[in-house]
């Protein structure tokens, strides 16, 4: 039997292909440095290729960057120091929590917040630090994710591939990401200073950037899981 051989295949891919995929993580501290608009552009081409069912391709994306990236940044903060609730349009987490759910993200959570000195019950210091997510942790550009309301939950699945599109192709040339469903926590401000209208739902915000490598935040790694955690074999 003859083997088909993928032409554009060559022998070192897997390991391009496998740093790019793990040296993503999520960075909370970009440098102010400029972030070429045809690049992003360009990620956005290649995250265009990411499967859909049936290639509905339901994504929607707005690029901010400028003086727009300032004035949102800046209302949103605004409304997040005045203690304005997330209005976020739709639930991300279970309703109730329950382990082991629970402890994976207080793990995450106090790790992260520990990492960076901030004690448990410092809510001053805990709202400053949540208050950089408005900012987009410095990153001079930000993608907002929308979707029409009326999609369903196999376009969300969708959704996620095409992000995480974006976030790989990102590490190919040198930048990072950092997904935020913070930025989805006020959808009207999102909404008025980006012209989007109601029929579309604001799914989650992605800061891009170059890192920033003197910043501590940026060394918090959080652990995963080992495979037989989460692997379920049936190989008889
Ligand atoms: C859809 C999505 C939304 C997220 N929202 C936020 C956010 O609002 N703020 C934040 O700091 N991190 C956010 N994160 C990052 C997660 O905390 C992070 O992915 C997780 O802790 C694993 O860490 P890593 O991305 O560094 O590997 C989000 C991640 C995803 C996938």
């Amino acid at each position: 039997m003859t083997q088909r051989v993928d032409e554009s295949y060559v022998s070192s891919d897997h390991e391009v292909v496998t740093a790019a995929i793990t040296s993503r993580r999520s960075i909370r501290a970009f440098l102010p440095t400029p972030v070429d608009l045809e690049l992003v552009n360009e990620l956005l081409r290649i995250a265009g290729t990411a499967p859909s069912g049936s290639n509905i391709q339901p994504w929607q994306v707005h690029v901010v960057a400028g003086a727009t990236r300032d004035k949102l940044a800046a209302a949103m903060l605004a409304a997040h120091q005045a203690g304005v609730p997330s209005a976020r349009e739709y639930h991300y987490y279970p309703k109730e929590w329950r382990s082991p759910y629970i402890d994976r993200r207080r793990a995450t959570g106090w790790g992260l917040y520990g990492h960076l000195g901030i004690r448990k019950g410092d809510h001053e210091a805990t709202s400053r630090q949540l208050g950089r997510n408005y900012e987009f942790f410095g990153a001079p550009v930000a993608l907002f994710f929308v979707i029409d309301r009326d999609m369903e939950a196999g376009s969300w699945l969708d959704y996620g591939m095409f992000i995480q599109s974006i976030m790989i192709a990102a590490r190919g040339y040198g930048l990072h990401t950092c997904p935020q469903a913070a930025l989805a926590n006020y959808p009207d401000i999102v909404r008025e200073h980006l012209g989007i209208g109601n029929d579309k739902l604001i799914v989650c915000g992605l800061s891009i950037g170059y890192a920033d490598p003197d910043d501590p935040v940026n060394e918090f790694r959080p652990q995963r899981l080992p495979l037989e955690a989460y692997v379920t074999h049936h190989i008889d």
